[in-house]
């Protein structure tokens, strides 16, 4: 369960205004790097706000060569300024959507920026890969430690703003509250995901398809997965 949709753009920001740092990092992981240049094409899965676009944009990457999946109202206005991206409001669940990012295909980089955990799921991975071009890369991140069971409260002061954060875990799902002084507070629910789940889920589609490799580089808390197409499936 998320409520994205009530969130426009900018309060996303200053709600989330802790985990919107170093937006670029998925577009310069791979290795080799996919060249970000005014040809790129880039499909950026779960927007929100769409800080990954945005950097995409500033690194070079033509507004008219991006195409931004998410499922709410999120997408910040102001990046239209840079010219016109096509922006889809979907769900990855919906498998028909893949039909549709075709035709915008084949992508250099595809990339999902901490959202991972809310749709992850190998029938939905497959489809994604499917759309690379050859050398083309899916990268994402996401937390690598688990959440403790027992509720963890954390305050903080980020700018001149203070914040304060609950998260635990129920089951495998992860319970996150995000507040903010002057906002209200903002929930949100996704899976606890293991890394040898993800490893093992993208083992099973190197083998079965022999197209694609992938690898992972693992920095704190936060790992980051570089799926490569090798081959046309
Ligand atoms: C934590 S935010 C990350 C946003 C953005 N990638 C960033 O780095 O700032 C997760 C985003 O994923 C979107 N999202 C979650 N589940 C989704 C789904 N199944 N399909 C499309 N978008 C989804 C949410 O609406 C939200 O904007």
């Amino acid at each position: 369960m998320n409520d994205y949709k009530h969130l426009m753009g900018e309060d996303y920001e200053r709600l989330y205004a802790k985990y919107l740092i170093r937006p670029s990092r998925l577009l310069v992981a791979p290795d080799p790097a996919v060249a970000l240049d005014k040809d790129t094409r880039l499909l950026d899965l779960c927007s929100g706000s769409g800080a990954v676009v945005k950097a995409a944009m500033e690194m070079g990457v033509a507004p008219a060569n991006i195409v931004a999946v998410e499922e709410s109202q999120a997408m910040s206005f102001g990046l239209h300024r840079h010219g016109p991206i096509h922006v889809v409001h979907g769900h990855l669940e919906y498998l028909g959507l893949y039909d549709m990012l075709a035709k915008h295909g084949p992508y250099d980089l595809i990339t999902c920026r901490q959202a991972v955990n809310y749709w992850w799921h190998r029938d939905i991975v497959e489809a994604i890969v499917g759309l690379l071009d050859v050398s083309g890369c899916l990268v994402f991140n996401t937390f690598n430690t688990k959440p403790a069971e027992v509720p963890q409260a954390k305050q903080y002061v980020h700018g001149e703003a203070q914040f304060a954060e609950i998260a635990y875990l129920v089951g495998d799902v992860v319970q996150h509250v995000q507040a903010r002084e002057g906002m209200g507070m903002h929930m949100t629910t996704f899976r606890w995901i293991e890394p040898e789940t993800f490893a093992g889920v993208l083992d099973e589609l190197s083998d079965e398809h022999a197209f694609a490799t992938w690898t992972r580089i693992r920095e704190d808390t936060t790992d980051t997965y570089v799926v490569r197409q090798i081959d046309h499936p």
